[in-house]
């Protein structure tokens, strides 16, 4: 399973991706606000700090103008991937991005048919958001599953990148139903390296080394 940093916070990126376990990075405008920067020149510091997939989104609902911003994007760095709506014009913007080479990932989907038209217009990633579908009292993590029986019936090489993860369970869950990628927050990749046992073992070894390690 692939682990992306869903943040655009450039401290984080290079934190996290030091620990050598962060495969690709996406922000979305929110995370863009958030920081108050140039989206060109955030996207092109994350570049420079990790090399696998940038996701950056276009923020128009007409066509011609998301081609125009998602070559504009393509050409900040090689691993940029063009963060498209699940729209009509969204699809069409998939289809004429592939034929040009442009790698893409459909973003805002929340239905197992929005995912199943993404793989069929040649999305290379698709990002179902599921806390926000658990936040309405739906099951996100059962359209994971459903995406993935669908994707595996079919064969489809679009990668399933389960967004909008709020806690640990989402993660693992998702890798047990055999999802690509999971994008998360900073604050989940820390919690997920924690555990009371660990920090409860780790201190007793030191304790007990303290009472032999000067003895010859
Ligand atoms: O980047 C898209 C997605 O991960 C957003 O998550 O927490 O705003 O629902 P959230």
């Amino acid at each position: 399973m692939q682990f992306f940093l869903d943040t655009a916070n450039l401290e984080d990126i290079k934190k996290y991706a030091s620990w050598g376990i962060v495969d690709g990075v996406t922000t979305n405008p929110s995370l863009i606000a958030k920081e108050g920067v140039s989206l060109e020149k955030r996207i092109k510091e994350i570049a420079k700090v990790v090399r696998g997939p940038i996701s950056s989104e276009v923020v128009s609902n007409d066509l011609e103008e998301m081609l125009k911003q998602g070559r504009t994007y393509a050409r900040w760095a090689n691993n940029v991937y063009v963060k498209v709506p699940m729209t009509p014009a969204g699809l069409q913007a998939v289809k004429i991005f592939n034929k040009e080479g442009i790698k893409t990932n459909v973003t805002v989907t929340f239905s197992a048919g929005q995912a199943l038209l993404a793989a069929k217009a040649g999305a290379t990633l698709v990002s179902p958001f599921i806390g926000r579908l658990d936040d309405i009292s739906e099951d996100g993590m059962a359209l994971i599953a459903d995406i993935v029986k669908i994707y595996r019936n079919y064969d489809y090489k679009t990668k399933i990148l389960v967004a909008s993860i709020r806690h640990p369970r989402h993660v693992i869950e998702a890798a047990k139903l055999g999802a690509d990628i999971g994008t998360m927050p900073p604050a989940v990749l820390e919690q997920l390296v924690h555990h009371p046992l660990t920090d409860a073992g780790i201190k007793k070894f030191l304790e007990d080394w303290e009472k032999v390690k000067g003895l010859q």
